[in-house]
């Protein structure tokens, strides 16, 4: 089967199963991904399709969102079976996939290869700027937190447990996780598109605490 068409499964599979969610790692946080994912990849000189295929599925068996009694191996495999994903290919989208997460700064696996970092790096884009402040709201609300709250200061997560029972607000999770992520690009081309991010997140944070404070 033709690279493109391989490509072109997915997208549907993804549109029929992921279209409607409201927490942020929905079929569109899919899309930009794999667009990011794409555009440094281009510029990188990385396998365009190891690089497509694991972007476009980074999230499909994320801890996040299993049912009790899942994992995320099986329910990845699951997923690469009903696509008939196979072979080589599949194993370097595996083991890009089932290390991506951040897992609240606990995740320690580092990619020895160039489509592992493009993925790794796209998935931390869609997290900052504009889209990550949009995305952590999102996100926030659809686990019944706060946006902010001035008496929580913000936490260091010792393992994935602990960071798994937070819940704290919105606005310490810019400083418990998103406003770290700038310093931890691979790639040359994403590392440029984090500054511009990191500064827009630093202008909204500004903004929104001055007018909590009432003073703009
Ligand atoms: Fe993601």
């Amino acid at each position: 089967m033709k690279d493109r068409e391989v490509i072109e499964r997915v997208e549907n599979y993804l549109r029929e199963k992921f279209l409607d969610r409201g927490d942020a790692h929905d079929y569109w946080h899919m899309m930009r991904v794999y667009k990011l994912a794409r555009e440094i990849c281009m510029a990188e000189e990385g396998d365009l399709q190891i690089v497509s295929l694991a972007a476009l599925l980074h999230d499909v068996a994320d801890h996040k969102f299993l049912e009790p009694g899942d994992t995320e191996e099986g329910k990845l495999a699951e997923v690469l079976d009903e696509l008939e994903i196979l072979g080589e290919t599949r194993e370097r989208i595996e083991e890009i996939i089932l290390n991506l997460s951040y897992k609240g700064g606990t995740n320690r696996y580092e990619f020895d290869h160039l489509e592992g970092k493009i993925v790794r790096d796209a998935d931390r884009l869609d997290s900052i700027g504009a889209i990550g402040v949009g995305r952590a709201f999102a996100y926030g609300g659809s686990r019944d937190r706060p946006m902010h709250d001035p008496l929580d200061k913000p936490k260091e997560f010792k393992d994935l447990q602990e960071y798994k029972k937070n819940n704290g607000s919105t606005i310490n999770h810019f400083y418990e996780k998103l406003l770290k992520l700038r310093d931890g690009f691979y790639t040359e081309t994403a590392r440029k598109r984090a500054v511009r991010r990191h500064e827009f997140m630093e202008e909204f944070l500004r903004e929104f605490l001055l007018e909590w404070e009432g003073k703009a």
